[in-house]
């Protein structure tokens, strides 16, 4: 897969300022409406947020991290959030301190946040990075008070977990990680946000950088290192999990490496 052309779009002069310094930042042209054309995939602001949209006539919709959208308070109340919870070691400690080593979307994070958690989320994509910095604004200035303050427990460190300074891992109990799986499965159907996040990153052929990302987190002084991963995926090589928990189509392999708080 050949990589996207990338460039910032700016829609209106109100927001020319604001959207100059996100191209400066990510090194990307910007671009006036009109030109839009001259890029594969584009960032604009959409309601206020920083999106992601496919160039093109027949474009489908902006996609952007909305932590405040039906698809999130949705999300509250299935099952997932339960098993995540579980597999991080919720309830164990308060607050439990978690870092979300691949952030993404930052969905994982914002049920962790809200189930309690104080979350240190690391994207390594500089884009992606600025969709959830964004998202993140945004939702910290809401004034929806549950929003606003699930957001203030969530901090963004754009980079690779693995170049975090060891005072960024310190008192962090647990780290998270949903690396991208190399294949999908016959239903090649991706939601739209998924496919082109996949455009954006890339889909990986192999598991070797989950692998070495997994053994920088099992070094780390933390009490457990928690995988989540297709439910019918072997572990990621070099670490046999201490247990799994199951859902029905994901599985979170957890490594306890020491008891988490009071309760072990
Ligand atoms: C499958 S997505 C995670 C989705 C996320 N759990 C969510 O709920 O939206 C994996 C993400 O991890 C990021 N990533 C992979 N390795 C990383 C690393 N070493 N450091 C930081 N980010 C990383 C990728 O850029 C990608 O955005």
């Amino acid at each position: 897969m050949s990589t996207p052309r990338l460039a910032v779009v700016c829609d209106s002069d109100d927001d020319r300022q604001h959207l100059a310094q996100v191209a400066a930042e990510l090194g990307l042209p910007l671009l006036e409406s009109t030109d839009a054309l001259a890029a594969d995939l584009l960032l604009r602001l959409d309601q206020g947020r920083l999106a992601l949209v496919q160039g093109g006539p027949a474009a489908p919709g902006p996609v952007s991290v909305d932590f405040g959208g039906g698809r999130m308070r949705q999300r509250r109340r299935g099952g997932h959030n339960e098993l995540l919870g579980k597999a991080l070691g919720v309830g164990r400690k308060s607050p439990l301190r978690v870092l979300d080593a691949t952030a993404g979307l930052g969905r994982d994070s914002f049920v962790l946040a809200d189930l309690g958690c104080e979350v240190l989320l690391c994207e390594r994509q500089p884009v992606v990075a600025a969709l959830l910095g964004s998202a993140l604004a945004q939702a910290r200035g809401s004034d929806d008070d549950w929003l606003c303050a699930t957001a203030q427990r969530m901090q963004l460190a754009p980079g690779d977990a693995r170049q975090l300074p060891a005072s960024s891992l310190a008192g962090i109990d647990v780290i998270y990680l949903d690396p991208m799986f190399p294949h999908r499965g016959k239903s090649a159907a991706v939601k739209k946000d998924m496919a082109l996040f996949q455009r954006l990153i890339g889909i990986p052929e192999d598991e070797t950088d989950s692998e070495a990302l997994l053994q920088w987190a099992l070094a780390q002084p933390v009490a457990r290192v928690a995988v989540k991963r297709p439910l019918k995926a072997p572990p990621l090589a070099g670490g046999k999990p201490s247990h799994q928990i199951r859902g029905k189509a994901v599985r979170f392999d957890v490594h306890v490496l020491a008891a988490l708080g009071a309760n072990g």
